[in-house]
């Protein structure tokens, strides 16, 4: 082969790389599209006539075609840490005097404010100026793989510059940044999805978190992912300040948001803030307030952190958005474990991108706190994507003949008496064939993640309930003896029963930590609920476990304890989960069968004492999802799980370059494993 060819390729890398940042960093282009198309169609018709010449920081390499099967856990070589909120001007004072006191007393300390961009952190490594991981920030100590994601996003170099006479030497280092989708391509998205009947996201942020875990590169590829770098760690030297490592980040190719400002004093910084806190809507991104770092990296370092933040930064958030309309009704809702939650149903009003119609109230106390009445005049506030709340009453506006709102003594679906425990601020629908509780239960058993019962849906169940063919959820596989008298109600026709009926039939093959979530026992989320079942492995277990037994389990607490021991000591209780027992459902795990193919073609050993799970359990949960265990490492071992104490087996994994987990690891490598 010419060395001609070799040449051109890489001159034609070279340049689609100068056109590449010309577009989407600086978004200055320099030459039309078809022209680009023509350099890039010219190293991709080479490539593929010698594949043998295709190196992975090509320009053509940024969307694999594999699918990603697991998201593989990456432990952050330094932590990445989250910051600790201020929301005025008295706060940011006070950040500054600790700031100064931490120093040494000095009378003013230069910081460097940047915009805090409202998205998803992610944290990029580059070798030799090569792209080689991006991970998630996870938990802040161990985030997940998403390099080949990461790839696709076009203002993410997979090649960095090399900085002529920098005396820094930047050939190891670590980027941070914040990866976002502009308002406008969100915008358009989320319409084209709406279009094609496809789930729409709440805000950008929410969507780029999505967008993230997908498996598929191509799919991630046509979103329009962007990036803005904020941070650079060296493994070979120590930067000075922070607005060195923004220019440098600049130099290496890499996009750093250009809003950032060098401030004498604290003065100077909430000056900056003020100003983008009006400013802000004419951004073509969103962000929700400012991060105010000491510049010196030196201060940092002498500062530390505390817990998850540091003490050298802090973020300073904008207000959320708020806007006024009345409180026509407060009404109560009545959920499936039978507390009541008071819910404000409000004049329309447009806010922050969508139409508000209601407002949660929390619970009474809350009502009485703020004195809402039904007729007032409110100020609703919404900040990022929680649910609206009312913040305030306008009292001067309030009508003559408004009245307090009294809690209700019976429950407004049912008319039982309604309890508030002493010391509780809840209030409660005892009654369990509360038909609201009833419903509740049930749409909660045959949700996503719980049985996923395809067409079981709200509006079902609540025609099933009101006609008494559910009283509860175990008579949900009673249902196809009623075949007849189903479809005979208006609205169903034989095939939408029949597929029903097929769907719950194919719901008993759910493993059985989703059977025991499902029973919605109160406080066992998805999360408890697979914690109990891989421990206790069948209901039995469970049942006769104690509350010790039950708290023993890493991250199990006594609130959970007592509400499985309590569900079980309720007679109607035992019997829905012997009926259901009966009908087939799973209540035990699987030790073969229930596979997945997951951590095929993966062999892993395990070493050292093991405190968090036995050595049985571990091979139990890899061989699961079709993964092997051995008992020496060799060139063949795909990872090392240790626990403490490891000897020999540490070492030669270590020196045969080997990835090492730790249990935690472990266990998000082996809960990402899909
Ligand atoms: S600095 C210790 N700078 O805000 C330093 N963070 O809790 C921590 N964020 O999710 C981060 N813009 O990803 C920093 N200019 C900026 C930022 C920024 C957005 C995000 C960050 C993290 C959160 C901080």
């Amino acid at each position: 082969m010419s060395s001609n060819i070799e040449k051109r390729i890489e001159e034609l890398r070279e340049e689609i790389r100068f056109h590449d940042y010309n577009y989407y960093i600086l978004t200055e282009p320099k030459i039309p599209d078809e022209q680009y198309d023509k350099l890039y169609k010219e190293l991709e018709n080479l490539e593929s006539e010698y594949p043998e010449l295709i190196t992975p920081d090509s320009p053509t390499q940024r969307v694999g075609s594999d699918l990603t099967k697991v998201f593989k856990p990456v432990q952050h070589k330094i932590p990445m840490l989250s910051l600790s909120n201020t929301y005025s001007e008295d706060e940011l004072f006070d950040f500054d005097r600790r700031v100064r006191e931490g120093i040494g007393n000095i009378n003013e300390v230069e910081y460097i404010a940047e915009l805090k961009i409202d998205g998803v952190s992610v944290s990029i490594r580059y070798e030799n100026y090569n792209l080689v991981t991006a991970a998630t920030r996870g938990d802040g100590t161990v985030g997940e793989e998403i390099t080949n994601n990461v790839k696709t996003i076009r203002s993410v170099p997979l090649r960095l510059n090399r900085i002529k006479n920098s005396k820094y030497d930047l050939s190891k280092i670590e980027v941070r940044g914040e990866i976002f989708m502009e308002l406008d391509a969100f915008k358009k998205f989320n319409k084209d999805r709406e279009e094609k009947g496809e789930k729409t996201f709440a805000n950008p942020r929410n969507s780029t978190a999505g967008t993230l875990k997908l498996q598929d590169p191509k799919l991630v590829a046509q979103r329009p992912l962007d990036l803005f770098i904020y941070f650079l760690f060296s493994e070979n030297n120590q930067i000075e300040t922070q607005s060195e490592s923004l220019e440098l980040i600049k130099q290496l190719g890499l996009k750093v948001n250009p809003n950032y400002k060098i401030c004498k004093n604290i003065n100077e910084v909430l000056e900056f803030c003020k100003v983008w806190e009006e400013k802000r809507e004419e951004l073509p991104y969103e962000i929700d307030g400012v991060v105010v770092k000491v510049n010196s990296v030196k201060y940092q370092r002498n500062l530390g952190s505390i817990a998850k933040s540091p003490r050298w930064a802090v973020a300073y958030k904008f207000r959320a958005k708020q806007a006024e309309t009345t409180l026509n009704k407060i009404f109560w809702q009545v959920g499936r474990t039978g507390t009541l939650t008071p819910v404000a149903d409000l004049e329309p009003v447009f806010l922050a991108g969508s139409t508000i119609s209601r407002a949660t109230l929390h619970n009474i106390e809350e009502i009485e706190r703020k004195d809402i009445r039904e007729g007032d005049y409110v100020i609703i506030e919404k900040g990022g994507d929680v649910i609206p709340k009312v913040v305030q009453v306008i009292t001067e506006k309030r009508g003559k003949d408004s009245v307090k709102i009294v809690p209700p003594q019976n429950c407004p679906v049912c008319n039982s008496k309604l309890i508030r425990p002493d010391g509780e601020v809840a209030i409660y629908c005892e009654n369990n064939t509360c038909p609201a509780q009833v419903k509740g239960k049930i749409e909660h058993f045959a949700s996503r993640g719980a049985m996923d019962i395809e067409g079981l849906g709200k509006a079902i169940i609540d025609q099933f309930v009101e006609f008494n063919f559910l009283k509860s959820y175990a008579d949900i596989y009673d249902l196809h003896k009623h075949k007849n008298e189903l479809i005979a109600l208006e609205r169903f026709g034989e095939l939408s029963i029949n597929n029903l009926i097929s769907a719950i039939e194919e719901s008993k093959n759910r493993p059985f930590e989703k059977v025991l979530f499902a029973l919605g026992i109160r406080f066992v989320g998805a999360g408890a609920a697979q914690k109990l079942a891989r421990h206790f492995k069948n209901i039995d277990n469970l049942l006769k476990a104690s509350e010790e037994d039950i708290e023993n389990i890493h991250e199990i607490g006594p609130s959970i304890s007592v509400s499985i021991k309590k569900f079980f000591a309720t007679s109607d209780n035992l019997e829905i989960v012997n009926r259901l027992r009966k009908a087939g459902l799973k209540f035990a795990v699987e030790s073969t069968g229930e596979t997945s193919e997951a951590l095929k073609d993966l062999t892993f050993v395990l070493t050292g004492t093991l405190e968090k799970f036995t050595r049985d359990e571990a091979k139990e949960m890899i061989q699961q999802k079709g993964g092997k265990v051995t008992g020496s490492v060799s060139k063949n071992t795909s990872y090392l799980v240790v626990g403490e104490n490891a000897g020999s087996k540490l070492e030669k994994a270590e020196k045969l370059g080997i990835k090492i987990l730790t249990e935690d690891e472990f266990l998000s490598f082996i809960e990402s494993a899909k």
